[in-house]
């Protein structure tokens, strides 16, 4: 099979297309073929092993010390069930799947075997894999942080970062729990933002959210402690009573498999809808993991495997 492979931790050029063997799906596993992944935010950190000293220690002990020990990265799929080991129950071969997991990598590559209870659920009919493809990542991280935040109908939620992968599912996810969100992101993607149901979106390059007389319930900074830092150092001031901040770099996620059929529900049904940026072939990865890298992609950079 054609596969993106990563023998060491650097720069996007240190990622290579090639043949590797097509892998066998063992007695609980789903072999799934491939037909788009994205380049998550995520991918491009494990990529360039672009983590803070500590952190770079232990990810070098989990991942690999000189280069991922999974040299086929990406995290994230649309797909085929193309053939089933023999215990697994829930998935037949030709079942439409979609997929995440943070853990066992390998979807830069036209065919990967997970477990069947993964993160792994039917694809929404009426999205394209390119579309499927888009929803996981962002979704699964944003519901996981709405919900340890308790968002609830009624509620002024701010996210600072609406328009990445994670951003644009928190405005989404947000305004269907019934929350009033405010979007705060690039002139760029004031528009973008907007058409996604936020009330209102700030500029962050015009205007500091922290000066205005609004205050919030739950300020998601959906954009990473490392960049949002500064720019949220004083934004307590701009909480509610009671209100919460968190960031998506509060913890290790628990992501759940039933949150990934919610969110094949709610694309089906319409209530939220993919945000794609750009799309890439697999021959072009290195061209999409250095567009990735530069940290201002519009919701998800996707991938199309033929
Ligand atoms: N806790 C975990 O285990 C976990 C797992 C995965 C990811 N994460 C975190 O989630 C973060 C977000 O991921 P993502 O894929 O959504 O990122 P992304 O798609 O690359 O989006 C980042 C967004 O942040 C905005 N941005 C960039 N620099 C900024 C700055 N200096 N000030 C304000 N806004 C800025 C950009 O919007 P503009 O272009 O409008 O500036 C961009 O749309 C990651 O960086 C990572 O830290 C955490």
């Amino acid at each position: 099979m054609q596969a993106a492979v990563c023998t060491r931790y650097g720069p996007p050029e240190v990622l290579r297309v090639g043949e590797l063997a097509t892998p066998i799906a063992r007695k609980n596993e789903v072999r799934i073929r491939i037909r788009a992944t994205a380049v998550t935010s995520s991918d491009t950190y494990v990529r360039g092993l672009r983590l803070s000293p500590a952190y770079r220690m232990m990810a070098r002990l989990a991942l690999g010390w000189n280069g991922p020990r999974q040299p086929v990265l990406g995290m994230v799929l649309s797909g085929v069930v193309d053939s089933v080991g023999a215990d697994v129950t829930s998935f037949e071969v030709g079942d439409r799947v979609f997929g995440f997991d943070q853990h066992l990598f390998g979807t830069y590559a036209q065919y990967v075997c997970w477990p069947e209870d993964g993160l792994l659920a039917t694809r929404p009919a009426n999205l394209s894999d390119e579309e499927a493809a888009a929803i996981p990542y962002g979704g699964l991280l944003a519901l996981h942080f709405l919900r340890k935040a308790g968002v609830r109908a009624g509620q002024r939620v701010l996210v600072f970062g609406a328009s990445g992968a994670v951003g644009t599912s928190a405005v989404q996810l947000a305004r269907h729990l019934g929350a009033e969100v405010t979007g705060v992101c690039s002139t760029a993607n004031v528009e973008l933002v907007k058409s996604l149901g936020a009330t209102r979106v700030v500029d962050y390059t015009a205007e500091d959210f922290v000066d205005g007389a609004e205050r919030y319930d739950l300020i998601f900074d959906a954009v990473g402690k490392r960049k949002s830092a500064a720019a949220l150092r004083h934004c307590r001031r701009a909480l509610a009573p009671g209100g919460t901040r968190l960031s998506v770099d509060d913890g290790r996620p628990k992501l759940r498999r039933e949150d990934l059929v919610l969110l094949g529900e709610l694309a089906a049904r319409g209530e939220i809808r993919p945000v794609i940026d750009r799309t890439y072939t697999l021959d072009d990865i290195v061209e999409a993991h250095r567009y990735v890298d530069m940290g201002h992609k519009r919701g998800n950079v996707v991938i199309t495997v033929a």
